[in-house]
């Protein structure tokens, strides 16, 4: 009887994780951090528009949204200690922001001001609004597809298969609202937190460098039908890369980013679609460990002046900068060797910390970059995965299809020799069958596992 029971509560536990998981797993992270207060801020910069023109409420619902947004931010920031001694100055734009509201005023005046707090709230924290490196579009749309294409559809206007349920309704990335408003950055910060009361929940299993690539590759949507005037892009985007930060890119809407490139350059438009579709040639993963390496290099030659702190925090810069945003990938290719590698950063570190002197200073960095350079070389290793993998995979078809022909081919040699011929095509009709129930089968499959994304409110 009390195994019953217990089997029934795990089945109801398990149902809810499955129906409410943001409930389970408790709703939005960390909720006194300065991301949401960020979060927050960035909403009603954007929204309030939507509430109120000239003076009236156009939206109550909305107007309530912007009034409890504008409130949820001033608490935060009241209970938090992240702000330090700022924090009564922060609490006091809060209350001017909150009583403009109040008083319905415009939404040029609220946009300001609302920026304006957040960039002071992110200059004082110095909480990071770039990646650390430059984002992978491709993988950005790997994600894409398995997370997010249930809803914001296939070319992201908003219409994927469960949309039509949905109220609100998916955002159409494609639109002039996201187009002027959206930076990368709100995109990240959206994708961590999710949109509370709404289907769009928070994605906090996804790691920080895969919330970037999905929000950069959100915003490379509405240009991506230019992406086969590929090799006009790439000269446009080395004209201008050096010269443009990954933190404009990712903290500027398009429709800032364009005002800053027309000051810069000519042919502004073209140059923000490139900037939007590529990133550099050989990006990330060597962009990433070189960071490390030279990291590592620095923190030798700071050891080497004497100067030990800078050495210490160029060695954690190495490992936090450099692997860390690759770490993942490197521990599905091989886990092993993450161990041995964060075992020898580490190396490098304590070398430092306890002063052993330049010379095995000296040989644990020379040890960490040769391990680096290894790191690169498995993460190269990885294309070939994907042939590896399909190998694998049509020798199990061949393996498992060879072996229903043989029993087919002896089932029909012992119809044959006793003579009821009657049962031949029974025989084919079986397997006929079959092929078809597979057919049937693959077409489901592929229908149910879209349907995988969907979740509650
Ligand atoms: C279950 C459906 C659903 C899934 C899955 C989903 N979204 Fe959403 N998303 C929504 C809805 C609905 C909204 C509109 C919320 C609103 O109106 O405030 C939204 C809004 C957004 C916004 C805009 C928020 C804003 O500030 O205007 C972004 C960005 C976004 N989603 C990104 C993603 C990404 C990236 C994924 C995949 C990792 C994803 N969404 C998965 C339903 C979904």
């Amino acid at each position: 009887m009390m195994k019953r029971i217990g089997s029934i509560i795990a089945w109801m536990m398990f149902v809810w994780i499955i129906i409410f998981p943001q409930h389970a797993i408790g709703q939005t992270a960390d909720p006194g951090s300065v991301q949401t207060v960020i979060h927050l801020l960035s909403y009603v910069s954007m929204d309030y528009a939507m509430a109120v023109e000239n003076g009236n409420v156009i939206d109550k619902q909305e107007y309530e949204e912007q009034v409890e947004f504008a409130r949820q931010a001033y608490e935060l920031v009241n209970e938090g200690q992240f702000l330090g001694e700022n924090k009564n100055k922060v609490l006091d734009q809060l209350t001017t922001l909150r009583n403009l509201i109040n008083k319905k005023s415009t939404s040029v005046e609220i946009s300001r001001i609302a920026d304006a707090i957040k960039h002071d709230i992110i200059r004082i924290t110095g909480v990071a609004t770039a990646p650390k490196t430059w984002p992978d579009i491709r993988n950005g749309q790997s994600l894409y597809i398995a997370n997010c294409l249930t809803c914001h559809g296939e070319k992201g206007d908003g219409n994927g298969p469960l949309a039509g349920e949905l109220e609100p309704a998916p955002t159409n990335f494609l639109g002039a609202e996201l187009w002027n408003k959206f930076s990368p950055y709100q995109g990240f910060n959206t994708i961590k937190l999710g949109v509370q009361g709404t289907s769009m929940r928070g994605f906090p299993e996804l790691t920080d460098q895969e919330v970037w690539d999905l929000a950069f590759y959100i915003k490379s949507l509405p240009y991506q039908g230019q992406l086969k005037d590929s090799l006009a892009l790439r000269q446009e985007f080395n004209q201008i890369n050096p010269q443009i930060s990954l933190n404009e890119l990712a903290t500027l809407s398009d429709k800032t980013l364009m005002d800053t490139l027309s000051t810069r350059f000519k042919n502004a438009r073209q140059k923000l679609v490139a900037v939007r579709l590529l990133a550099p040639e050989g990006n990330n993963i060597n962009a990433s460990l070189t960071i490390s390496t030279t990291n590592l290099k620095e923190a030798l030659a700071a050891y080497t002046a004497g100067n030990k702190t800078l050495a210490r925090t160029k060695a954690l810069n190495a490992y936090l900068e450099g692997i860390e945003p690759v770490e993942a990938r490197l521990r599905t290719l091989n886990s092993k060797f993450v161990l041995d590698l964060e075992g020898q950063m580490l190396n490098v570190r304590q070398a430092i910390e306890k002063d052993k002197g330049q010379k095995v200073v000296e040989e644990e960095v020379q040890q960490a970059v040769a391990m680096i350079s290894e790191a690169n070389e498995i993460l190269k290793g990885q294309k070939m995965n994907y042939w590896l993998t399909f190998i694998l995979a049509t020798s199990i078809m061949l393996r498992e299809g060879l072996e229903a022909f043989l029993v087919l081919a002896v089932v029909l040699a012992l119809i044959k020799s006793s003579g009821i011929r009657k049962a031949i095509p029974w025989l084919h009709g079986g397997w006929m069958t079959a092929v078809l129930m597979g057919g049937i089968g693959w077409f489901l499959s592929d229908y149910i596992i879209q349907f995988g994304g969907k979740t509650g409110k």
